[in-house]
């Protein structure tokens, strides 16, 4: 026998009136004394298929487990239905039950749960129409970033997940030691490293960009795409502890070409969305948020804002609007303010560079006025910063003297200023949140939702 997924039987019209088999679980059952209607999910597709099962061809043990959320094997001719709202059903031959689902403790037994109880249910909740259309699209979009990429010649570069420097210098990372916090080995009353398994102290890696920069100095334009560690203590709608972030890192790109990758890239991805996801946009554009495929479509049609810091500054001073946290030149933008202006102000993706140098990483090029530095920042509605970038400080003098100044220890970076040394170029690249762009794609509010088992402060369990 041979046996297709849902998507495939709904799509397939070759299959109409042949006998096929499906496997998948139980959604919803109804019916009569007669006949049992079936919606079957395998996780194809948002859609179900409807099975018919003539209840007298069937064990009524058999027939009394087949509720909500057990799993099983039908086999059967594929029909046109007569019924609204199917073109096609499975008229059941045989049924196997591979899984029952007691009703009564069924966690997903009724419909339409919040969203915080199923984060509560974060083992089942992949179940649902929701997290299923959710982590399809989640699929779609890291199959389409690295297509972007392939397409442009970019390398795949696969950096470390454990490493010992401090990329973006905030200092918010997990530490990973073997040694025994019960009895920890110390040497002149401090911690003696010597004896932790790497021999200094390791942590889960920030961004992979400064081992980014490492490849682009030789393979010309690569790019990241892995899991991402901070530690920051931030319980909000836009962060999590553990998250995907996609580093491009480009060689002989300035920051203008920086921008225009950016723009392009974040155009593609929301296109490809609309080509390869509509049902499932379109079942959460109906379930959550009315405006999510307008928002997208004029993601794509509108050309992104581009202004200096500076400049930004002066509008959010201009503007009327109240906000939590004040707004002074040299203070970081909260994103009550990224938000005002793309929202508000601009009402289109904004991008906004040559921020001041004491709120950025050491890393950036230093601007002419010796005040900025060349860092660019898109601001997405909704989201705020979606992606963080930079031109880079090629300069080995100018980028040496910038990590004295913030006390950075050379012996950790001889590596890295050694691409300064030897055959520096400029070059550019950026960081973007893959589970923000998840937020801006889905129209989902926390990104909590976006990501499969989400790690945030206090919740790493499963
Ligand atoms: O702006 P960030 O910190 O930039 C970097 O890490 C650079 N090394 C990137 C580069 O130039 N190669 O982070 C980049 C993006 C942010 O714009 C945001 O979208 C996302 O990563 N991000 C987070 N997403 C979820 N949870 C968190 N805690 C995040 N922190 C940053
Ligand atoms: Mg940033």
């Amino acid at each position: 026998m041979a046996y297709f997924s849902v998507k495939k039987l709904l799509k397939d019209t070759q299959c109409v009136n042949t006998t096929v088999g499906i496997k998948g679980w139980v959604r919803t059952r109804r019916g009569n004394k007669n006949v049992a209607f079936i919606a079957l999910n395998d996780g194809s597709t948002i859609h179900n298929i409807q099975i018919v099962a003539d209840l007298a061809n069937f064990d009524e043990a058999l027939l009394k487990q087949i509720t909500t959320g057990a799993c099983i094997a039908v086999e059967g001719k594929l029909v046109e239905s007569i019924g609204q709202g199917q073109a096609v059903e499975l008229q059941a031959e045989t049924i196997v039950v591979y899984g029952t689902a007691d009703a009564e403790t069924y966690p997903l037994q009724k419909k339409g749960h919040s969203l915080e109880f199923l984060r509560e249910n974060a083992h089942l909740r992949p179940r649902t129409n929701t997290f299923g259309a959710v982590l399809r699209i989640r699929h779609q979009m890291a199959y389409a970033l690295h297509t972007f990429y392939h397409e442009h010649d970019f390398v795949y570069l696969h950096t470390p997940i454990i490493t010992a420097s401090d990329a973006e210098g905030a200092g918010q990372m997990f530490q990973v030691t073997t040694l025994d916090l019960h009895n920890v080995p110390t040497k002149d009353g401090q911690v003696d490293y010597n004896a932790d398994f790497f021999g200094k102290p390791a942590n889960l890696t920030v961004s992979g960009q400064l081992e980014g920069e490492l490849g682009a100095l030789a393979l010309s334009k690569i790019y990241t795409f892995g899991p991402t560690f901070r530690a920051e203590n931030s319980n909000t709608p836009r962060h999590l502890a553990e998250f995907w972030m996609n580093e491009p890192e480009m060689a002989f790109y300035d920051i203008t070409d920086n921008m225009n990758l950016a723009e392009e890239f974040l155009k593609y991805l929301v296109q490809w969305a609309l080509d390869h996801c509509l049902d499932d946009l379109q079942f959460l554009n109906d379930m959550y948020d009315k405006e999510l495929i307008d928002r997208l479509k004029s993601a794509i049609t509108a050309t992104f804002v581009r202004l200096s810091y500076t400049e930004a500054i002066e509008i959010l001073k201009q503007s009327e609007q109240k906000f939590e946290f004040r707004v002074d030149w040299g203070t970081d933008l909260q994103s009550e303010h990224e938000r005002y202006l793309v929202e508000k102000h601009f009402q289109k993706p904004v991008i906004l560079t040559d921020y001041p140098k004491e709120i950025k990483a050491f890393y950036m090029k230093q601007n002419e006025d010796g005040k900025t530095v060349r860092a660019m920042d898109v601001l997405f509605p909704r989201i705020g910063e979606i992606i963080g970038g930079s031109q880079r400080e090629e300069d080995y003098e100018k980028l040496k003297q910038r990590i004295d100044e913030l006390n950075i220890p050379q012996k950790d970076m001889w590596w890295y200023l050694d691409t300064r040394r030897f055959g520096s170029a400029p070059h550019s690249g950026f960081g973007l949140g893959f589970d923000r762009l998840l937020l801006f794609i889905t129209g989902m509010t926390n990104v909590r939702d976006v990501v499969p088992f989400p790690r945030t402060p206090m919740n790493a369990d499963f």
